[in-house]
């Protein structure tokens, strides 16, 4: 085969065309993405009809076509989350030099499992995860690996303090080999990924104890130490505690310092969830409420929540590296990856479940040098000013309730005129009222927010990851939630 046509390659030329026309539509993409709809709330099969029924198609179309297609379908019947009124969930507008970087990493496309396959990538991922560690403030021993987001980043975390903690047996024989169950303790708020990671490790999901909070969403550690002596006395064998560093409901922060002084007596792993809320311990005032990280044996953070990544990018950090070598590591024969430089060299397919792996660490590299730690501070810094604000105009409005406010969490409930908040027959109408409601935002494309049950009262929640949203915007929010509420109750 001397030369070969090959209907995937694009020329140059081409590519420098298509690329610089692409860049050009994305970039008023991003200047009006304001004016824009959040959402348009289109149904799943007007949005397939677009997409079209037709089976795979046999001959090519040309790749001027189908980006066209795609810059269309993607700015016109996406979801912008990167919307100034975007507050849902837990997704940021991310930052646009990411898009950037994921367009250079997919161009030199390294594989970052080892380090003979991606020499220059592994490097910046060694110092991206030493950067993060020194944001939240933990000592330089803590050291890592990037994964896809929250859940792996948790689930990494766990399954390297189950396998850790567990008789030397259980890599070899499994659970078989284990004498009384594991018992794995986390409060009643933490997120789902822990029910996915005690059913993948055989834990089961039974053997989560779930401790209460109390009213503001703070794991009870009195109650956390009394349920572990009493699984010891029954003869089961507690592993791990999984503290949460901001709740994905209201964003509280687990006494931390608390949790890793009862691991230290009970010999247990402690695994902090810092998922969403770990990034704000950069801010000098607030770190305080963190204390306790640096005692955490893993930890996870996730650099698409509130350091504005693009989707994805999550982090595990452990205390001692070598934990996640004797959870993760192997050798097969068909690895050449020796260490030229041992202790240097790092071979990341080691250290948590990919082999494979993309070059995410670009993204979070390149933003945190734009930023810097001082711009990482102001902006997330004002991420919760507005935060409070919006909690501060619903406590002032008669029709809303502001019900909790912690780092950029506010929930709140609205309040037809006349209504008793606290009877309840009343609340049970408040709580329709605030769900059939939220649906309503949620369509109609001008604000998009979630919702959390606080205390038995369904409200409507705003997470403000998001540099775009202004004060305007809050104050416009509060009014179109009071004018979209009083419509729903008139139409009881
Ligand atoms: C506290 C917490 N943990 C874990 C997760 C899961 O993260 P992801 O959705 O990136 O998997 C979330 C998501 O919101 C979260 O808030």
């Amino acid at each position: 085969m001397k030369s070969r046509s090959v209907p995937i390659d694009i020329s140059s030329d081409d590519f420098r065309k298509l690329g610089h026309k692409l860049v050009d539509d994305i970039a008023e993409f991003i200047e009006n993405i304001h004016k824009l709809p959040v959402t348009k709330g289109e149904l799943p099969t007007n949005l397939n009809q677009l997409v079209g029924s037709k089976t795979l198609p046999d001959k090519g179309v040309p790749v001027e076509d189908i980006i066209d297609k795609s810059t269309k379908l993607l700015f016109e019947h996406s979801l912008l989350n990167g919307h100034p009124k975007f507050l849902g969930y837990i997704t940021s507008s991310a930052a646009p030099v990411g898009a950037l970087a994921d367009l250079l990493a997919a161009s030199v496309n390294p594989n970052c499992g080892a380090q003979i396959l991606s020499p220059i990538a592994t490097e910046i991922e060694k110092q991206t995860i030493g950067w993060l560690a020194e944001f939240i403030g933990v000592p330089s021993n803590f050291d890592g690996v990037l994964v896809s987001g929250g859940n792996i980043a948790n689930i990494t975390g766990f399954l390297t303090g189950f396998i850790n903690k567990a008789p030397a047996g259980l890599k070899k024989e499994g659970m078989s080999s284990v004498k009384g169950k594991m018992i794995v303790y986390c409060s009643r708020t933490t997120h789902t990924w822990v029910e996915k990671a005690a059913t993948l490790t055989g834990v089961g999901s039974n053997n989560i104890r779930w401790i209460p909070t109390d009213s503001s969403n703070v794991m009870n550690n009195q109650k956390l130490k009394e349920s572990i002596q009493s699984d010891i006395a029954q003869g089961s064998r507690p592993v791990m505690v999984v503290g949460t560093a901001g709740d994905v409901s209201t964003g509280a922060v687990d006494d931390l310092k608390g949790i890793a002084q009862i691991c230290n007596d009970f010999g247990l792993w402690f695994h902090v969830d810092g998922a969403y809320g770990i990034p704000a311990a950069v801010i000098p005032e607030l770190s305080p409420l963190f204390e306790g990280i640096a005692h955490a044996d893993s930890i996870a953070l996730d650099p698409h929540k509130w350091l504005y990544s693009p989707l994805e990018a999550g982090c595990t950090l452990v205390k001692d590296p070598l934990n996640l070598m004797r959870a993760f590591s192997s050798h097969p024969e068909y690895y050449n990856f020796g260490n030229d430089e041992i202790g240097v060299s790092k071979n990341y397919y080691e250290y948590g479940l990919q082999n494979s792996r993309g070059f995410r660490a670009l993204k979070v590299w390149m933003a945190l040098q734009q930023a810097g730690k001082s711009g990482y501070i102001k902006m997330i810094g004002d991420d919760i000013e507005l935060s409070k604000y919006f909690y501060k105009l619903a406590d002032e409005h008669k029709e809303l309730i502001a019900v909790s406010q912690n780092l950029s969490i506010t929930t709140l409930q609205y309040i037809p005129d006349g209504y008793d908040s606290n009877t309840q027959g009343s609340l049970d109408y408040l709580n329709e009222l605030n769900e059939k409601l939220l649906n309503v935002l949620q369509k109609n494309g001008e604000v998009f927010l979630s919702n959390a049950l606080v205390n038995d009262r369904y409200c409507l929640r705003g997470c403000i990851v998001n540099f775009r949203t202004t004060e305007k915007d809050i104050e416009e929010i509060i009014k179109i939630i009071v004018r979209e509420g009083r419509k729903v109750h008139g139409n009881k």
